[in-house]
């Protein structure tokens, strides 16, 4: 008697941390699914540090959001996981997790054990993967207009949704530039690093001045004191890690000038000191000089600057330890760590180093174009009038450059506007009837939690969701596998004909992380905390 007074105590307990744990995680899916599609509207975070951003990108508005609860704090996990694994689709997948979770509720209501519905799911997730699979097309990377609408539809639902005609082009070509540069080299043509791709922000102009620039693009831009060269054709170009500043002491010490000769013999030294250090670099033939940043003390002072560009020579200052590989592999120079080492065969070379302005004002950068072996080198210039706009450009450009390396790792197009999603819930309900008991209950709440993604799309474009899914529903019975919202015209419609097709990839990881994580949540039946 007293035993099973205590048993049930606890099966309450267990049921209230699911119930707590279910109802802090769907808060976070309820909060971003307002900016799913291309009628989602965007969100402004205000950090801390008052700073404003506007994006619409599922994983930066969650990594940006605080959240306290664990298991709130799985689905932001889960949209990163998104973003590593496919680079789109990471509200979808939240989305999806929050329509998930809000079934097992249901489910669990009814007093269907947890570990039955985590199974069902398991089954329900490979026989989606299945659907997914099978409605999905092949395209050929020669494909290019495919390609670009791919792109062009995962740009849509962005902020700069507007210039999609100019930046998917730009993103495809970036790619397959890149991929032919491997081709070339023999590497994996199954996969690309996109850290190949450089994005650099330059403040000034719209949008549309974005360009693919085939060379590098220094951000920071020129270091020069007046009548300093802004342009070089044919430029040598060396990389320097040492100082061009008077030299510093190994112990903190003073010295204290009591009179002006002692302070004339001083400045006069480190002019000496600077201007011999000057000369050798001219002397090696060096026309464009690197200089890598540096925390001990300043890399670079007035002086040398002043001496350079008397020189000729054009200085780029700044360069971050980071890109000393990349940049040394791409100009064909080497690093160069002391003065006496800088001899000519370190040098690297460009047919052109030129300062360009930014479009409407701002500060300009730097341009290497003609580079030893140009294949791969590529720059996405991005511009964009203010700081919102232009961080927004940029990470709408990383979620387009991530859609085309998953057509890379997998070959193959699914429509879009939820035509997937509502796919797999009437093919998993068809599939539900061969199955039995419990099992077939968890199977059709799964496929009615797909629904989720047409019902959004429709909701956040004012269109009627309840109507337009129970159309979509009939159209995919008869086999018209293409039919999705279209958000445009507020119909539905096949969305191959127009054009919104997304990765299979996309789709598919969404699907299997939204799963793995809904069922993780479920599995929990205490939260310890150790302090
Ligand atoms: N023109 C369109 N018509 C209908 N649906 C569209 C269109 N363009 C995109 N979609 C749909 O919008 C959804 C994607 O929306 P969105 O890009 O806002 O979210 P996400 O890709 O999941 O997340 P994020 O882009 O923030 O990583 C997909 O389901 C896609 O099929
Ligand atoms: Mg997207």
């Amino acid at each position: 008697m007293n035993r099973s007074g205590e048993s049930q105590k606890d099966e309450q307990k267990q049921k209230d941390i699911r119930q707590s744990n279910i109802i802090a995680a769907k808060a976070v899916a309820d909060a971003i699914r307002t900016s799913l599609g291309p009628r989602g509207m965007d969100k402004m975070i205000q950090k801390g540090d008052g700073e404003v951003m506007i994006t619409n990108d599922g994983a930066t508005i969650l990594s940006e959001i605080q959240v306290f609860h664990p298991t709130a704090k799985m689905l932001v996990e889960l949209s990163k996981s998104q973003d590593i694994e496919a680079g789109d689709g990471t509200t979808t997948v939240c989305v999806l997790a929050g329509s998930l979770l809000s079934c097992c509720q249901d489910l669990l209501e009814k007093g269907i054990h947890p570990m039955a519905i985590a199974d069902a799911f398991y089954d329900a997730k490979a026989k989606a993967a299945e659907v997914l699979k099978e409605m999905s097309l092949p395209v050929d990377l020669t494909a290019r207009s495919t390609l670009i609408d791919a792109v062009t539809t995962c740009l849509s639902s962005k902020v700069v949704s507007q210039n999609a005609d100019v930046l998917a082009p730009m993103a495809v070509d970036a790619v397959l530039g890149v991929l032919n540069a491997n081709q070339a080299v023999g590497k994996d043509l199954n996969n690309i690093d996109l850290s190949e791709i450089k994005l650099v922000k330059q403040l000034g102009g719209t949008v549309d001045d974005t360009e693919l620039v085939n060379g590098l693009v220094f951000e920071k831009g020129l270091k020069k004191t007046a009548g300093g060269p802004t342009r070089i054709e044919n430029a040598k170009i060396g990389l320097i890690q040492f100082h061009l500043s008077a030299p510093k002491t190994d112990l903190e010490n003073n010295v204290v000038v009591s009179d002006y000769a002692a302070m004339d013999r001083l400045l006069r030294e480190e002019r000496k000191h600077i201007l011999g250090i000057c000369k050798k670099i001219k002397k090696a033939g060096c026309s464009v000089l690197l200089i890598q940043k540096s925390i001990l003390r300043d890399a670079y002072n007035d002086l040398s600057l002043h001496f350079l560009s008397k020189m000729d020579i054009m200085v780029i200052a700044d360069v971050e330890r980071n890109d000393i590989e990349y940049i040394s592999k791409s100009l064909g120079c080497l690093p160069v760590a002391h003065v006496d080492s800088f001899t000519a065969d370190k040098l690297g070379s460009a047919s052109l180093v030129e300062e360009v302005p930014a479009p409407g004002g701002g500060d300009p950068v730097v341009k290497c174009t003609g580079l030893p072996n140009p294949e791969g080198k590529i720059t996405l210039l991005m511009r964009g009038s203010n700081k919102l706009v232009l961080d927004e450009a940029d990470r709408s450009m990383h979620d387009a450059l991530c859609v085309m390396r998953s057509l890379v790792k997998e070959r193959f197009i699914i429509a879009g506007g939820g035509a997937a999603e509502i796919e797999i819930a009437v093919k998993l309900m068809d599939w539900s009837k061969s199955q039995t008991g419990m099992k077939a209950y968890c199977i059709r709440a799964y496929a009615e939690a797909m629904e989720v993604v047409p019902y959004t799309l429709a909701e956040n474009a004012g269109m009627n969701p309840i109507a337009l899914v129970t159309e979509l529903r009939n159209k995919h019975s008869e086999g018209e596998s293409g039919s999705g919202m279209n958000v445009r015209r507020g119909t539905i419609s096949d969305m191959y004909r127009e054009h919104v097709i997304q990765p299979l990839l996309v789709s598919m990881s969404a699907i299997s992380l939204a799963t793995e994580c809904v069922t993780m949540i479920l599995k929990i039946d205490d939260v310890v905390s150790v302090m």
